[in-house]
């Protein structure tokens, strides 16, 4: 497949971002906007830095990740980038960047962030996104909430150059989750599978979009699970991978679960990747994203009815909240720069927020989906002891099956992931293009 040229759909980004920030700069009153990268931030007592990570509101701008930077721009001017080169022989300062996006900006190299004071053109309201420091102090107004608003409303709606930047991060993502399967089958540790997948993805850890989750069996069960075991047990059954990559910044965020062996729980996998595909497919401009979310739970509940861990009807198990014990989660997130990406709650471009369903504390994005949004999809059954031991305590522990419960524990749980562009007709669904692709 030829890939369409990222240069040029760059270049419409940016005229879409510089549009959307003159018309929230007016409505917000401001004459210009100072964004900060950020600054490099050190461990307690120490003099090791932790991995930097740019502020996503800098980062929106140009797929530089150099701390200490700043963008300078004005309705109707070009924007500067000023950019910051320290002259150090302890670390090795960052190259004077290159490639499709340089062009696009007034590039001025300085040697310390304290430069930006002489370099903003006199007079104005500024706005100052980034966190506040001597560089920017008493320049203009950190982070005006006014204004935040209206560029991170905004910034849910991926521009055409954002969805390409989202595919190669897909791409990325998918050939390290065949490298870590492959790893897996082939014996490997939870830590050997972790090193398996940063190799095959091409990046060091600090350059995933968050920690990669590695889980054999009931690991699977803790939902942001962190410890990589560096022994791999006897007889492993089940592995659940949740990890992603980046391309300019830009995340994808994809789970996929195994089972060591047909059976049981293979079933429970295929059934719940059919209903990860039905709901990916309700990825549509116009629909309630709070309505996929209760829209899984019913569908979760057929397949807990259907493969005999729940008795009775599905609405009862929905009803009566049984289904939470089991999906704790949301059933998704805006993906973007950030893996929770921003917006996700507003009620609108000025603010305001769309409330979670009632006893749905945890749904991360409230918001009615529009062309261009890109959100993830990811339904997922649990054996949580201690949500189990809540349920077994009151009325609905006698909806359960306790046998099947205890029979499927050991595998931890399922949890299907992936990452949908919502658009008019059928969603592009990247995380299976990427997997279609690949194989
Ligand atoms: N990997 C974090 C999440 O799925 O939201
Ligand atoms: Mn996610
Ligand atoms: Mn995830």
């Amino acid at each position: 497949m030829t890939r369409p040229d990222l240069g040029s759909l760059y270049r419409d980004h940016l005229r879409q971002l510089m549009a959307r920030a003159d018309r929230a700069l007016a409505e917000a009153g401001f004459d210009g906007l100072i964004v900060g990268s950020g600054a490099l931030r050190y461990y307690y007592l120490d003099d090791s830095s932790y991995p930097f990570r740019p502020n996503p509101r800098y980062r929106a701008w140009l797929p530089d990740a150099s701390p200490d930077c700043f963008l300078v721009y004005r309705p109707g001017g070009r924007p500067k980038l000023l950019f910051c080169q320290p002259d150090d022989y302890w670390y090795l300062p960052p190259a004077r960047p290159e490639g499709y996006w340089v062009d696009s900006f007034d590039l001025e190299v300085v040697r310390s962030p304290s430069e930006l004071r002489g370099r903003v053109g006199a007079g104005g309201r500024w706005a100052v996104l980034g966190e506040p420091g001597p560089a920017t102090d008493g320049l203009g107004e950190h982070d005006p909430p006014v204004l935040v608003a209206r560029l991170d409303y905004g910034r849910a709606s991926k521009t055409p150059y954002e969805l390409e930047c989202m595919a190669l991060a897909s791409a990325a993502g998918v050939r390290a989750h065949r490298a870590a399967e492959a790893a897996f089958r082939s014996g490997a540790s939870e830590y050997e599978v972790h090193l398996a997948y940063c190799r095959a993805a091409g990046a060091r850890e600090e350059e995933l979009p968050y920690n990669n989750i590695i889980a054999f069996d009931r690991h699977a069960a803790v939902l942001h699970y962190q410890v990589l075991d560096r022994q791999r047990p006897p007889g492993v059954r089940a592995f659940l991978i949740d990890a992603g990559a980046q391309h300019a910044g830009y995340a994808c965020d994809i789970t996929r679960t195994y089972a060591a062996a047909a059976g049981t729980f293979q079933e429970l996998i295929d059934a719940m990747d059919a209903v990860q595909l039905a709901l990916a497919d309700r990825v549509r401009p116009g629909v309630d994203y709070r309505e996929i979310h209760l829209e899984a739970h019913r569908a979760i509940a057929g397949v807990l009815t259907a493969h005999g861990i729940v008795k009775g009807s599905a609405e009862a198990a929905v009803e009566s909240g049984l289904t939470s014990v089991f999906f704790p989660h949301g059933i998704g997130h805006l993906l973007g720069l950030m893996v929770h990406d921003a917006g996700g709650f507003m009620a609108g471009p000025a603010g305001g927020t769309s409330p979670k369903p009632e006893g749905h504390p945890y749904l991360r994005l409230t918001r009615t989906l529009e062309p261009g949004f890109v959100v993830t999809i990811e339904p997922g059954i649990y054996f949580i002891e201690s949500l189990l031991a809540q349920a077994r305590a009151d009325a609905r522990g006698r909806m359960v099956d306790w046998r099947r419960v205890e029979a499927l524990a050991p595998c931890g749980g399922v949890r299907i992931e992936d990452n949908v562009v919502a658009q008019a007709g059928a969603p592009r669904n990247f995380t299976r293009e990427a997997f279609a692709a690949a194989a």
